[in-house]
């Protein structure tokens, strides 16, 4: 039987540091407020954009938010990211993604200021991590760190593969591995033999957007599987990119979906925030 990783729970315990860091901070006359842009009204956008929210107000910060239409020009959304970065007040900017086809994500996301970057997308972050400096790391990667550490789950000298490249969740992955002195592999969709790479891993962490991919022929015995998918089965239930009842058998700790990766993204946003007080004071 595999251990659950309870992602709620770990979170929860972030959260909880995190209220208390903030309370310190207020003390000493220190507020953090971070700026919520949401173009259009996708629904799933929506539940993360209001859970984001949720989570400030659970900690003690202050969240401020920008509904925009769909139909809004890019430099309308540019015009309102430069008052923002101006604004000695706001400490944190988060552009929910995806944006409408006609805006151009790379220049949003170029045109928040590095300092209040709190998703850690910027290229600016993204070299830091890259070089090992300082800067704001992507959440999604940056909690699945946290769950292994709170899990009490080595990651120095193990084999770890991820299933996935993109920008925010492979590759800033694959570095935070490397950082923790892991041996890391990044496997895509135009991976030859994948079955066999992904079976070299002690820890597997798949972000691949398909529901139930993963089975057992992908996992070695005693395997920690991480799955950051987030999709919908037949029957309209949340489901991971794992098969979670065929694969959890064979491995020694696995998360679920929900109640996983997902609350850690979220913690370490918040965490972000808090974070923007020392490297803003800089
Ligand atoms: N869309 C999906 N994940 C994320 C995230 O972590 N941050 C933002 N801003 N948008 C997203």
């Amino acid at each position: 039987m595999a251990v659950i990783i309870d992602g709620k729970k770990i979170s929860l315990q972030i959260k909880d540091e995190l209220k208390e860091k903030v309370e310190e901070l207020k003390k000493k006359g220190i507020m953090i407020t971070l700026a919520v842009i949401q173009v259009g009204d996708d629904p799933a956008s929506g539940v993360y954009v209001r859970n984001k929210k949720k989570g400030c107000e659970y900690i003690g910060i202050r969240s401020l938010s920008y509904e925009l239409s769909g139909g809004i020009s890019q430099q309308e959304l540019l015009d309102l990211i430069k008052e923002l970065n101006d604004k000695k007040e706001v400490n944190g900017i988060l552009v929910q993604l995806p944006l409408p086809a006609h805006i151009d994500e790379d220049a949003v996301i170029k045109s928040i200021d590095p300092a209040k970057d709190v998703d850690g997308f910027h290229p600016q972050n993204v070299g830091a991590l890259c070089i090992g400096q300082p800067g704001f790391v992507s959440c999604t990667p940056a909690g699945i760190i946290q769950l292994l550490k709170r899990s009490g789950i080595q990651i120095e000298g193990k084999e770890c593969v991820v299933l996935g490249r993109s920008n925010i969740v492979g590759k800033p992955m694959s570095l935070l591995l490397l950082k923790e002195n892991a041996t890391v592999t990044i496997a895509h969709s135009r991976t030859k033999n994948l079955k066999e790479v992904t079976r070299r891993a002690d820890i597997l962490i798949v972000a691949v957007g398909k529901r139930k991919m993963i089975t057992k022929e992908y996992i070695k015995e005693g395997a920690v599987v991480i799955d950051v998918g987030i999709n919908r089965d037949e029957n309209n239930k949340l489901c991971g990119d794992v098969d979670f009842g065929n694969v959890e058998p064979l491995c020694s700790a696995i998360t679920p979906v929900p109640g996983g990766v997902g609350p850690m993204t979220i913690a370490m946003l918040l965490h972000n925030c808090v974070e923007t007080v020392g490297l803003q004071s800089l």
